[in-house]
């Protein structure tokens, strides 16, 4: 578990079905848009399975918490799924809840969860994003920085109509 300025972050976990269909009502449908490339306004009962259930080695998923004293309330999450193929390889997925985002969350979750990929031997990172997703890029751009990931370890390819892909090697 990892206090970050107001927020908690830590594994997911099966009871996180109700906070986390509560965060899709939260989120903008900008947001929205930009995870789930749909509208899309519920998870079905399959899908919070499927999301909180996970067995924290080739599905891991970490939820973060913000508690300012009033209650607490879902500020995001993160995942990655291991790639069938590339067993080494692990698709990327996280949302901050719009009035969450900006504060540096999205960073510390992604640096806890590229922590727990590496330790169960995953190398690298990926997934796509719409091409107008700064944030994201911004986000992937930062962690290389920080974490000194040459500039061959990220590789961004067009694809489809408006998507990119990306491949980033971890630290
Ligand atoms: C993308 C997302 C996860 C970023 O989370 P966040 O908590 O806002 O990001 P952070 O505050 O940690 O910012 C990380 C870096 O990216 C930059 N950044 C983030 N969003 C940005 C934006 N919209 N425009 C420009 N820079 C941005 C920040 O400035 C920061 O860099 P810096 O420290 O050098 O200034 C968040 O905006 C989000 O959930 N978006 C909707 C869902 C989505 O697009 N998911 C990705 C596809 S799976």
């Amino acid at each position: 578990m990892i206090q970050f300025k107001q927020f908690t972050i830590r594994e997911i976990q099966p009871g996180d079905k109700g906070p986390l269909q509560e965060g899709l009502g939260m989120l903008s449908s900008e947001s929205r848009r930009q995870r789930f490339f749909s509208s899309r306004k519920n998870f079905t009962e399959k899908e919070l399975k499927f999301f909180t259930e996970v067995d924290q080695v080739n599905h891991l998923a970490f939820v973060a918490i913000h508690n300012d004293g009033s209650g607490p309330m879902p500020a995001g999450s993160i995942r990655s799924i291991r790639d069938s193929h590339r067993s080494e390889f692990a698709e990327l997925a996280v949302t901050i809840i719009d009035q969450y985002q900006g504060q540096g969350l999205g960073f510390k979750m992604l640096e806890t969860l590229a922590a727990a990929a590496q330790a169960h031997q995953i190398t690298h990172l990926y997934g796509d994003f719409h091409s107008n997703n700064i944030g994201i890029l911004k986000l992937l751009e930062k962690y290389c920085r920080v974490y000194n990931i040459p500039p061959e370890s990220f590789k961004l390819t067009r694809v489809g109509d408006g998507f990119l892909y990306f491949e980033m090697a971890l630290a």
